[in-house]
């Protein structure tokens, strides 16, 4: 199906049904994952209703994080770092918002996973030890937040977001696995380029087909 055809459908979809999702996603506020109970107040992103979340789940079953130091940087609820966590990894999660972040905290003791909280805007708090593997759902809409939980959807007008994200990863030198979802539905010529700009590029490694539209998960990987 043609790329503008699939925009006008959603488009079309989320004018009839956004303001009743928007609703749905407010009261739902429990998830379940394999045996991993949580609870998600308004204003923190739901994994029920995202496929980037799900995308980054997969990759953790897949892949061997046993003993590996993990990193999830915009945790939202930590769905993604308990399950890491869950299979062996030491796992420092970070959120901007400080009701993603006491959440989080919350849901590791109720499941008595064991991971380190941090509220931080990228790696402003984030200890200076490297990661053996990073894992970002970034916000991408370019526009810039009004509130904190708007973190999750806008990346700021000028895709402030990704040039400090990929400009810290330098200065921390970050050499581990750096895995981070997109869709379709993000400018990813521009996000691309200012991951170019600073010596990295963007490797589709997952693409998963949808009806409004494609999930991606990249890696993030030194052109020089
Ligand atoms: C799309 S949500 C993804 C949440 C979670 N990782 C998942 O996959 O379900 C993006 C998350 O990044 C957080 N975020 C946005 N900007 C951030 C920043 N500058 N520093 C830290 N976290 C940020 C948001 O608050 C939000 O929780």
């Amino acid at each position: 199906m043609p790329n503008s055809l699939r925009k006008q459908i959603k488009r079309v979809i989320f004018r009839a049904f956004g303001p009743l999702l928007k609703q749905i996603i407010k009261v739902d506020n429990r998830f379940e994952y394999n045996g991993i109970q949580l609870s998600i107040p308004d204003g923190v992103f739901h994994p029920r209703y995202f496929t980037s979340t799900k995308l980054l789940l997969n990759w953790i079953n897949e892949n061997k994080v046993e003993g590996k130091r993990v990193l999830e940087l915009g945790c939202g609820s930590g769905v993604v770092s308990l399950t890491a966590s869950q299979k062996g990894a030491q796992v420092t999660s970070s959120d901007i918002n400080p009701i993603a972040v006491q959440n989080l905290i919350e849901n590791a003791k109720t499941n008595s996973i064991e991971l380190t909280v941090v509220q931080s805007d990228l790696f402003a708090e984030i200890p200076t030890e490297t990661f053996d593997v990073i894992l970002i759902n970034p916000p991408f809409y370019p526009k810039n937040p009004d509130k904190v939980e708007d973190n999750m959807w806008f990346c700021g007008d000028d895709f402030q977001y990704f040039k400090k994200l990929y400009l810290q990863l330098i200065e921390r030198n970050e050499s581990g696995e750096i895995l981070m979802t997109l869709s379709d539905d993000c400018d990813f010529e521009r996000i691309q380029q200012l991951a170019l700009d600073k010596g990295f590029t963007l490797i589709e490694i997952v693409r998963k087909k949808g009806l409004t539209e494609d999930n991606m998960l990249y890696r993030l990987e030194r052109v020089n």
